[in-house]
């Protein structure tokens, strides 16, 4: 299946300036397109028609954590998450949409040269388009686990949202999918569960809600924490983070999985073998609401989560 190219005339934020995305070009011989020595991000806002605004989800922490993994790579942002955030609602409003959007900020390394040693030539953009749905969230997925391991720390940080990276997530999506399931699980080298290709995972056992750790070479998910967050304060269950067996998956209550893009989705079936009851659990359905209405603005106790877009605008006009 080939996908459509995006809108040539979408405004994106490229080289400093907002540009046409058909002018939002790169050298063939960029360092990033040949080593894979980029990091990326990838943040959700939702449009509420009722009160016509955008809310742009947990934004200033995704800079932050776009700007803490370029350092790994030895990436310069020059601005801050709070300018870069501005940056960002602007571009929604100067685009004037009025769907979901999704924002994915990536920065590089911008020589155009042969060779992999790195110098100090970065660049980034900021692109947003209109998004929908990544899962079916209602009805539940399949996911399998997959032949190819999570990539290691000690190798390529999965934590990083690291370009070169994602091949890991290329490989074990393309297994997952051509063996019947719609998502990858992946294992670590000690054979541990780590996440999904794109995603984090939860299992709920005995009421307890339990998440691979940090250390298990998972990307810490900021919807991980988000969900954590609602799991406690709302539905006061005990979140654990530990090591999980794959044995476990078979045996566990509800799968989910969590991501900006994923949002929270339902694992129905794992390996071929039903999760739980076969359905989306309670626990499951109950979080996957909580996440939905705090996104939305619905929970006046988590707006500190929002970027409001056009409100925004009108507060900067009256300042
Ligand atoms: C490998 C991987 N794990 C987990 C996630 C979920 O992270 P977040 O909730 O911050 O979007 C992503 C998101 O893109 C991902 O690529």
């Amino acid at each position: 299946m080939k996908t459509d190219a995006p809108n040539p005339n979408a405004i994106v934020w490229f080289q400093d300036r907002y540009v046409r995305l058909g002018e939002a070009n790169v050298n063939i011989l960029t360092h990033a397109l040949n080593y894979g020595t980029g990091v990326f991000e990838g943040i959700r806002g939702y449009y509420e028609p009722a009160g016509q605004e955008m809310f742009l989800v947990r934004m200033p922490e995704h800079y932050e954590r776009w700007k803490r993994n370029c350092s790994i790579l030895r990436i310069h942002i020059p601005l801050s998450p709070p300018e870069l955030s501005e940056i960002t609602a602007e571009l929604c409003r100067r685009n004037s949409f009025r769907s979901n959007v999704y924002v994915r900020p990536i920065a590089y390394k911008s020589s155009a040269r042969i060779g992999v040693a790195t110098d100090e030539n970065d660049a980034y953009a900021l692109i947003a388009l209109p998004f929908g749905h990544y899962f079916e969230t209602k009805r539940g997925i399949r996911a399998g686990v997959v032949s190819w391991r999570r990539v290691e720390d000690n190798a390529i940080p999965g934590r990083a949202k690291i370009c070169g990276a994602y091949v890991n997530s290329v490989l074990a999506g393309d297994e997952a999918r051509l063996n019947g399931h719609d998502e990858a699980i992946f294992l670590t080298e000690s054979g541990h569960v780590a996440e999904g290709s794109t995603c984090n995972l939860f299992m709920v056992r005995n009421h307890q809600l339990i998440t691979p750790p940090g250390t298990d070479n998972i990307l810490e998910g900021i919807t991980r924490a988000s969900v954590m967050e609602l799991a406690r304060r709302e539905l006061k269950l005990d979140v654990v983070e530990r090591s999980i067996d794959r044995s476990e998956l078979y045996i566990c209550d509800e799968i989910f999985f969590t991501g900006t893009a994923v949002e929270v989705t339902p694992v129905t079936e794992v390996d071929h073998r039903p999760v739980g009851t076969g359905e989306t659990g309670p626990i499951t359905k109950s979080l996957g609401a909580l996440y939905a209405d705090a996104t939305r603005g619905r929970m006046p106790a988590y707006r500190n989560w929002l970027w409001p877009v056009y409100s925004s605008a009108i507060i900067e006009k009256t300042a």
